[in-house]
Order: structure tokens, then sequence, then C-alpha cells
């Protein structure tokens, strides 16, 4: 792999869907930043894609957390020097009841993940910083950055 490889970052790539996209990147020669909210879980995803530590990094960020995905964004760009896509795509669901059946709280964890963690990640690949593509893989928004603003130096 090149040093000019796409950057992809994939939020919630510890399983499911973020997991394959993380694999389906990494073999296509892509380099790969993923989070998931703890260690072990992000750890155990990294070995599972046994790639090489230039073209994998793994660190535990919580997408409710705009400040622990600021982190992620900063990880990334430590270790490849550039972001260009940024994936949305951690989410989370509630038990398959009825509306009236479920506690505020676990709305509560949906609404949180789904909702302010896009908005989080967007703000965390703000349009200053780059020029990385966001996507949203929760039903929420999607968006394509403008061009990256020359940085202060
Ligand atoms: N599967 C579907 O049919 C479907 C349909 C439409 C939309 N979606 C959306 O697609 C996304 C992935 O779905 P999936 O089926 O792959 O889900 P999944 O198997 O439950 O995986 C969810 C991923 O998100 C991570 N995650 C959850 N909450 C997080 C948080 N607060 N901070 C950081 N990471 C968090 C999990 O990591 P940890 O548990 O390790 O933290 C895991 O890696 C979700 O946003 C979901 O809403 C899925």
């Amino acid at each position: 792999m090149t040093a000019q490889s796409p950057v992809v970052v994939v939020t919630g790539g510890t399983r499911g869907i973020g997991h394959g996209l993380a694999r389906a990147f990494l073999d296509r020669g892509c380099r790969v930043a993923l989070c998931g909210r703890t260690a072990d879980a992000v750890r155990e995803a990294v070995v599972r894609l046994d790639a090489p530590p230039d073209r994998l990094i793994g660190r535990p960020a919580d997408v409710t957390d705009r400040v622990q995905l600021a982190a992620l964004w900063e990880a990334a760009l430590d270790s490849f020097g550039t972001v260009d896509v940024w994936i949305n795509n951690a989410g989370a669901v509630t038990a398959r009841r009825p509306v009236w059946e479920l506690t505020e709280d676990e709305v509560g964890v949906v609404v949180d993940a789904n909702l302010m963690g896009v908005t989080n990640g967007s703000a965390a690949c703000g349009t200053w910083r780059a020029s990385a593509r966001t996507v949203a893989c929760c039903p929420a928004s999607a968006r394509t950055a403008p061009p990256r603003a020359p940085s202060p130096t």
C-alpha cells in the first residue's frame, strides 16, 4: 500500500455493518480508523481485521461525546496524515416493542447514538479541517464537505 491510499474513518467498526465496511475498505487498499465504545471491543475488532498498524488503527470513542470523536479524528490524522472519508455508522436500535412499552432511557440511547452521534461525528471532521466526505449510515443526515480551507500556519 502507498501513503496515498484513501483514509476512511468508520465509527462503530467493532461489529455489524461498520466492521464489514472496515474489512471491505481494507480489502480495497484503504487505510482505516475505527472506533467502538470500549477498548476491549476495539482491540478484538482490530485483531479480527488482521491488518498492519500503518493500515488500521482502532480507538475507543463514544459517538455521544464530541470530545472523544475529536480524539478519534486526531488519532487518524496522527497515524495517516489525512482523512478522506468519515462514516457515521455507529448507532443503536431499541428492542422491537411498541414505543409506549419503551422507557425514556431506552429511547434516549438510540437518539443519543443515532442523532447526536451523527452530529458529533460531522462536527469532529468539521469543514475547516478537511475535504473529508461525511456519510451517515443511520437514518439521519449525509453530506459532502466543501474543499479544505488552508490550515493556519
Ligand atoms: N442493520 C440494519 O438493518 C440497519 C438498517 C438501517 C440502519 N442501520 C444503521 O446502521 C448502523 C449499523 O447497524 P448495525 O446493524 O451494524 O449495528 P450493530 O451490529 O448493533 O453495531 C453497532 C456498532 O455501533 C457501535 N456503537 C453503538 N453505540 C455506539 C456509541 N455510542 N459510540 C460508539 N460506537 C457505538 C457498536 O460498537 P460497540 O458496541 O463496540 O461500542 C457497533 O460497532 C447503525 O447506525 C444502524 O442504526 C442498520
